[in-house]
């Protein structure tokens, strides 16, 4: 069966379905003599008759019935293919828009670094800015995937927990004050905390409220580097996620045993639901999922 063809197998499957060769020239926009001339190529290849007439009507003889699965399989193969394929081929030459709250450029980077070393054709916009900025931006639909800890409560968004996120109090290596505490403990010292805005900052004030605790003595650093930095040379305490630690030396900074911390949530990644994502987009949302990238 050299000379067998996905063509002749979709022209014996349209008269088939069709149940004539009127209806699978329409169906194909071919000339019924061609259409018939297919038939009995395919025929002559599978060496026996394929379609016999009684009764006014087309009946598939058995080894018309075979062919018919075979083009069923061979067909059906081949359109999944080919969704494969354009799949394959979008990914590769696609773009992808992600937006990250600062604190997720700790985590965010070495994903998209596999990622974008897997599609190295891909075009990559990649904004950070506070809670504040990046929930602005998923407001006006501007970016393809955000990434928060504590997404905006929004029924028309879609919000995946694919991490965890910790928010720990941390003191300079040298501190002499009190450990194995509570918040409250602690207020005489001087805490460095992220603006308004920040969803470190948010998680740390929802806690306070909610256990009647008020910073007596507070610094606003618009920067988790910057935070880290001055807790290390001894400027005071924070609170901040225990991702910003990571590149810190080890004997820099001190994590403190605080009762209720570390504080506990999780990073999403977000999609508006309605924004059809591109198949690069939804690939890199798949792979933070599946955290396989
Ligand atoms: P932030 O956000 O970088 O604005 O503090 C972090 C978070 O949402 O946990």
């Amino acid at each position: 069966m050299n000379n067998l063809t996905f063509r002749l197998l979709e022209v014996f499957q349209e008269v088939v379905d069709g149940g004539s060769v009127t209806a699978a020239s329409h169906s194909l926009a071919l000339s019924q003599p061609t259409v018939s001339l297919q038939l009995k190529k395919l025929s002559q290849i599978v060496g026996l008759p394929l379609l016999e007439h009684f009764g006014g009507k087309v009946h598939m003889t058995e080894a018309g019935e075979a062919t018919y699965l075979c083009a069923q399989e061979v067909l059906t193969s081949q359109a999944k293919l080919s969704t494969h394929i354009q799949a394959l081929q979008g990914i590769e030459t696609g773009s992808l828009k992600l937006a990250a709250v600062t604190t997720a450029k700790y985590i965010i980077p070495p994903m998209l670094s596999a990622f974008c070393k897997a599609h190295p054709n891909i075009d990559v916009h990649f904004t950070i800015g506070n809670r504040q900025q990046i929930a602005a931006r998923l407001k006006q639909n501007r970016d393809d995937i955000y990434i928060f800890s504590q997404p905006p409560e929004d029924e028309s968004i879609q919000a995946s927990a694919f991490l965890d996120n910790q928010l720990v109090v941390i003191a300079p290596p040298d501190y002499q004050g009190p450990d194995n505490c509570t918040l409250q403990d602690l207020l005489d010292e001087k805490f460095l905390l992220r603006e308004n805005g920040s969803g470190t900052r948010k998680a740390i004030d929802e806690y306070c409220l909610k256990n009647n605790i008020t910073f007596n003595d507070l610094m606003i650093i618009e920067s988790n580097e910057a935070i880290r930095l001055s807790v290390a040379s001894g400027l005071g305490l924070a609170i901040l996620s225990k991702h910003t630690l990571a590149q810190a030396a080890p004997d820099n900074i001190r994590t403190l045993n605080v009762t209720d911390f570390p504080l506990r949530s999780s990073w999403y990644v977000v999609t508006r639901k309605s924004r059809p994502l591109s198949l690069t987009a939804h690939a890199f949302k798949t792979s933070l999922l599946e955290k396989k990238i």
